[in-house]
């Protein structure tokens, strides 16, 4: 089938490149030339595992294209995918001018094929009628614009811009929500739990279904012999709460086990095992109780604030995921308190973060907790050191300042009196850190992940202290 994806980020990019990846014929949209530049070479300008190859594939075989022409993507596609950020405004909102740009280009390029046009970016809920409005208004606007000039020399009458409107344009809108989680995105568009149609519309939701036969199928997925993929068919609105209510539901879940962590540290008790002890019941299920320094990234921090924000234009105060918000603010900062219970003053101390980005395998560092840390240990006057796989490696320090970054582990480690573990990186499980504890003025580890061998730790000469244990 001919797709267009309009935005190349995260999750564009992502889509475009696993539906050239099982033979669709796709045309990816982005205003950024550098970006088309150097993914015309095949190169990903995200990192994300598996994504270069099967970008290099599809462009030799010749199933994706990138371009910065929009009308060039509308003409292309029979199912038009809207993937350009809604980023978080001050008040909690989407900020969803993007979506509205690339709406009102869609409507000025549409011809008589009939299109899909698919809410691929998380969106306030309602978003789906919004975005009709604004194709239909970028078509009245682009079919005034054509027939002005020949109406300027005529008989002088008004002429109502609606009256030039010979015919209307055959789309339809629909909410295909994304699951994909950074640093596992390519995994998990081949293996996903279930896909999310919402539309009224047969003929739409006939064509999505069409687009997903390969990946509901499994034709690319780990297990080819599970079950075929759940498709949810609902209505636009549904569709669209089932991203933020799937988002705030696993924020929720970490914030509630990182609450128990807490009672746990009080009390006695060892968080990885109640979560260990609890997550056997399968109506709670064990995925998502890692306690630590709380969530971050690109999507929960928004979606939560997102939905708390339509709640509250709708007169309805949502006390349990605002305490999610509040629990997961303070988290991040846990760290630094145990610090302080530890080396007692912080001021003139150097401290060694193992860990940048908001999570393992990503370099993105969209709302990180290690960017609060940092905020917090500079303004008690700590001097703060960082080592992460991929940060120290290409150099990408977007939004961080206050921060020494390293090249390497032992360089981190050299004079630190502590070092902070933030993100989970597979590799900091096997670093030298008896070589390490010797390079330390004190070698003291707070592992904001309980992610370490906490005896191999002590063996290795360190005090270590964890969340909830
Ligand atoms: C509950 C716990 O589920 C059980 O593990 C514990 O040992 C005792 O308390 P029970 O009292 O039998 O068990 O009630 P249950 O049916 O599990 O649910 C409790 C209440 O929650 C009910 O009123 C039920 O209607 C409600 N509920 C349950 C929901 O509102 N939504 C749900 O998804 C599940
Ligand atoms: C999330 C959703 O999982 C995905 O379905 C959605 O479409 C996009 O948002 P992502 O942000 O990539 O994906 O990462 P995820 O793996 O969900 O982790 C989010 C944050 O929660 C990270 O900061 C991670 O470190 C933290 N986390 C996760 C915990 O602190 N404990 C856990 O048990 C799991």
């Amino acid at each position: 089938m001919r797709v267009c994806v309009i935005g190349t980020g995260y999750v564009g990019l992502v889509t475009g490149a696993c539906l050239a990846h099982v033979g669709h014929q796709v045309v990816c949209v982005d205003n950024n030339e550098e970006k088309v530049k150097l993914m015309k070479a095949g190169q990903s300008p995200i990192f994300e595992p598996g994504l270069s190859e099967i970008l290099q594939a599809a462009i030799q075989v010749g199933t994706i294209a990138f371009t910065t022409d929009l009308a060039a993507g509308v003409t292309h596609g029979q199912i038009l995918f809207i993937a350009v950020g809604t980023p978080a405004l001050p008040d909690g909102g989407s900020d969803t001018r993007y979506v509205e740009a690339v709406a009102r280009g869609i409507g000025s390029h549409l011809d008589s094929e009939y299109k899909v046009i698919v809410n691929k970016s998380t969106v306030p809920i309602g978003s789906g009628d919004w975005v009709r409005m604004l194709v239909m208004d970028g078509y009245a606007e682009q079919r005034v614009e054509a027939v002005a000039p020949v109406l300027a020399g005529g008989g002088g009458e008004e002429i109502r811009p609606a009256s030039l409107l010979t015919h209307e344009p055959k789309f339809d809108v629909v909410s295909n929500p994304e699951f994909l989680r950074e640093g596992s995105a390519v995994y998990d568009t081949f293996n996903p739990d279930r896909i999310v149609l919402g539309s009224s519309s047969e003929p739409a939701i006939a064509l999505m279904q069409e687009l997903y036969i390969p990946i509901v199928e499994r034709q690319y997925a780990e297990n080819r012999s599970l079950p075929s993929v759940p498709v949810v068919v609902t209505d636009l609105s549904s569709a669209e709460m089932i991203k933020y209510a799937a988002n705030a539901f696993l924020a929720t879940k970490i914030s509630f086990i990182n609450e128990v962590a807490n009672i746990c540290d009080r009390v006695g008790a060892d968080v990885v095992e109640v979560a260990k002890g609890i997550g056997l019941d399968s109506r709670i299920g064990g995925k998502f109780l890692q306690a630590g320094l709380g969530w971050g990234g690109s999507c929960f921090p928004k979606d939560v604030s997102a939905l708390v924000h339509t709640a509250d234009d709708y007169g309805y105060e949502a006390h349990l995921l605002k305490a999610a918000v509040s629990v997961n603010q303070r988290q991040r900062l846990m760290v630094v308190e145990k610090l302080q219970q530890v080396l007692k003053i912080l001021k003139g101390k150097t401290v060694g973060l193992l860990g940048l980005t908001f999570k393992p395998n990503t370099d993105d560092l969209r709302d990180a907790p290690a960017l609060n840390i940092i905020e917090q240990l500079s303004r008690l006057g700590t001097k703060v050191k960082a080592y992460d796989p991929i940060i120290s490696q290409t150099g990408m320090r977007h939004g961080i300042s206050d921060v020494i970054v390293e090249t390497d582990p032992d360089r981190l480690a050299d004079g630190c009196d502590a070092l902070i573990l933030v993100t989970d990186w597979q590799e900091f499980r096997n670093l030298n850190y008896v070589h390490m504890a010797g390079l330390m003025h004190s070698p003291v580890m707070i592992d904001g992940r309980n992610f370490l061998d906490q005896k191999a730790l002590e063996k290795a000469g360190f005090r270590y202290v964890g969340i909830g244990r």
